[in-house]
């Protein structure tokens, strides 16, 4: 994770700060902590309603423009637990782990040697527990899959894992895809899905947790095509944030060094994303060669390569991996919508989403519980929701209800009043100008499918 420089300062959002960020998702039911009523389990987080939907619209998003609007890509949900030898040749067992430092002073805290705050480092050189100063021990590696066991009786029970990554089940499964989706070079497999990591420092709310959800691809390409494609898709998937209203100043490549490298990879770059607690990794996107599919054809013996039945030409294909965090991508939508202002002396939050993303996209609203309006306004929401999400409010005043639905995103809202009855029309309240106009409610469904259809650009950027 790095810091913000000086230049990149003027992009700081100025409002937001994580501590909101966690107020607002547990005032609206967002998002909580995990086992609450027990205290709590470190770094686990359990969605609320609108967590839940503004997640699945990530997902959902991600799924249109990776699978449904391309012909090169189809879909899998492998499971989450695997063959073992599955770690083995992947390298898991043996390489995915985090170098481990524990104190030896007063806390006995235990950090990630390779992402110790510079604050740890003493005036001698050495490296001191940022939690007390006391000496820290020998480094040594801490592999970071979970482990459980398959079967009735432990002493007997095959020792298995929780997946890491979903991409192994993809690779796992390129012969049943090649096979039954008639696809060939260039072509990739699709999957979102839970993965599983004991970090050390898990931290910064859903950022790095130790359960969270992946979207992977693995496209398969031959092997002198690889570097044209990883442009290719490093330039997509960063379109793909646009698109989704990331201000493009918060948002970008970052290419890793030698000595950053995964072992299984030729190049990665990440897109990085502007945290409140600096750039941060939002995807990986990498060049992984044919080291999977090679390591899965030497530990199962089945070969895994592509055959063009009209030439013979027999390859092993590259793979560009384009794998992004559907937590993470929800804390940055989030970070990058949340605004605060003044309207006419009130302060109002709001969350600025793009309308595709934002877990309801219209809210009914009767001025007034009473002279029939509740009636009218019930009857136009289920004719409504139909067509796309939508909410009924009645309780409380106008103004409140307004401001509840600013703050879990809503982009329109709807009310009915006193002149409802007279013409059939309604007003219509844009989240962002805050603009009220008069509408006919014959036709405000195709108004708000066709509005939820146009290019969104973030009011932020005025
Ligand atoms: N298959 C490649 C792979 O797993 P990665 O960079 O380790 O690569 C990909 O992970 C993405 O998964 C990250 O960019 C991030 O968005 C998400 N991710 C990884 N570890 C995470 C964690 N502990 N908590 C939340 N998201 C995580």
């Amino acid at each position: 994770m790095s810091e913000v420089t000086e230049e990149q300062q003027s992009a700081v959002p100025d409002a937001v700060t994580m501590e909101k960020i966690v107020a607002l998702c547990k005032r609206r039911g967002f998002i909580f902590q995990s086992s609450e009523i027990y205290g709590g389990l470190a770094s686990t987080y359990d969605y609320g309603h609108y967590g839940v939907l503004l997640k699945k619209n990530v997902k959902d998003e991600w799924w249109r423009a990776v699978v449904q609007e391309r012909d090169d890509v189809v879909a899998l949900d492998a499971a989450i637990l695997m063959h073992p030898r599955t770690w083995e040749a992947s390298g898991h067992l043996e390489g995915f782990t985090d170098p481990l430092v524990q104190c030896e002073g007063k806390c006995k805290k235990r950090w990630r040697a390779d992402d110790l705050p510079e604050s740890a480092r003493g005036d001698d050189g050495e490296l001191r527990c940022p939690e007390c100063g006391g000496k820290l021990g020998e480094a040594r590696d801490f592999n970071l899959m979970f482990e459980t066991f398959m079967g009735p009786v432990r002493e007997d029970a095959a020792r298995v894992f929780l997946r890491p990554e979903t991409a192994q089940g993809i690779f796992v499964n390129f012969k049943n895809v090649l096979q039954f989706a008639r696809k060939k070079p260039p072509f990739g497999i699709a999957q979102v899905g839970k993965a599983f990591r004991n970090e050390i420092t898990p931290g910064n709310f859903v950022f790095r947790t130790r359960e969270f959800e992946q979207m992977e691809i693995e496209f398969f390409v031959p092997p002198p095509d690889a570097p044209d494609w990883h442009r290719r898709w490093m330039e997509d998937r960063l379109r793909w944030y646009a698109e989704l209203g990331i201000r493009p100043d918060h948002v970008k490549l970052r290419a890793h060094g030698p000595d950053e490298l995964s072992h299984y990879s030729a190049a990665t770059s990440d897109v990085e994303y502007l945290f409140p607690m600096g750039w941060s990794e939002l995807e990986g996107i990498a060049n992984r060669t044919d080291f999977d599919l090679k390591q899965h054809t030497e530990f199962s013996g089945q070969k895994l390569e592509y055959v063009d039945t009209a030439t013979g030409e027999r390859y092993v294909p590259y793979v560009i991996e384009p794998s992004a965090g559907a937590d993470r991508a929800t804390l940055a939508f989030m970070v990058d919508a949340y605004d605060e202002e003044s309207v006419a002396g009130r302060e109002r939050t709001v969350l600025r989403l793009h309308p595709r993303l934002a877990p309801v996209k219209v809210a009914v609203l009767p001025l007034v519980s009473k002279d029939g309006m509740p009636e009218k306004a019930r009857a136009l929401y289920e004719e409504l929701r139909r067509r796309l999400p939508a909410e009924y409010d009645e309780g409380g005043s106008i103004g409140k209800r307004y401001r509840r639905q600013d703050e879990i995103g809503t982009p329109w809202g709807v009310t009915i009043d006193g002149q409802t009855k007279e013409d059939d029309t309604v007003t219509l309240r844009d989240r962002d100008s805050l603009e009220q106009v008069r509408v006919p409610i014959a036709g405000l469904g195709d108004e708000l499918v066709g509005r939820l259809e146009r290019a969104w650009v973030s009011p932020k950027l005025g």
